[in-house]
């Protein structure tokens, strides 16, 4: 497959990827609009409903790998990859949108996925530890709802967008 055509398909790996990631996160917001304490383990998670929540974790947690990989390869493959990272010159709007990205995944892999082990029960953790983690993956969340915004706003102003700066 040609270079070209490797990134016109991710283009589109990315921006599914971001649906998928970011639909998450949105769909967090409806169903827990405010900060709910993890409740305590009363025995009704069964394998079938470990497996799915492992499941539903692991597809938003990995599409967020797929963004950055994408994304990078986009930035390379357009030789931007240096000007965007250290945001000069008209590629410094797209750059914004990558540190965004980055502080996003990062936020999600060394942040929220350590403490949301604990609350889903993947590890154990005692009662106390688990109504803290929640509070942190609640935080950690948000952070990256409301990230998302200004991420998308300088990704497509970066592609398409220069005369707005
Ligand atoms: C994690 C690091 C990321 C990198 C390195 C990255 C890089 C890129 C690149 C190079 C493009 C193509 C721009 C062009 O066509 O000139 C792009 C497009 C896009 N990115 Fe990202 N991105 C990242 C994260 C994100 C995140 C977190 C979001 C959403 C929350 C996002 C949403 C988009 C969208 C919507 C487009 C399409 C823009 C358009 O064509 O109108 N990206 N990204």
């Amino acid at each position: 497959m040609s270079l070209t055509a490797l990134d016109v398909m991710a283009r589109w790996l990315h921006i599914l990827a971001v649906v998928v990631w970011m639909g998450h996160n949105y769909a967090n917001v409806v169903q827990n609009p405010r900060f709910q304490p993890a409740r305590p383990a009363d025995g009704s998670a069964n394998d079938w409903s470990l497996a799915a929540l492992r499941r539903e974790h692991g597809i938003f947690r990995h599409a967020s790998l797929v963004v950055l990989i994408t994304g990078v390869y986009m930035l390379w493959f357009r030789g931007i990859l240096a000007d965007a990272i250290l945001l000069s010159g008209r590629h410094a709007v797209i750059g914004l949108g990558v540190w965004l990205g980055l502080l996003m995944v990062l936020n999600l892999w060394f942040v929220l996925w350590p403490h949301q082990k604990k609350v889903l029960g993947f590890v154990p953790a005692s009662r106390e530890e688990r109504v803290r983690c929640s509070r942190v993956t609640f935080l950690a969340s948000r952070t990256n709802t409301i990230l998302s915004l200004p991420a998308v706003f300088f990704m497509v102003a970066g592609a398409h967008g220069a005369w707005l700066f």
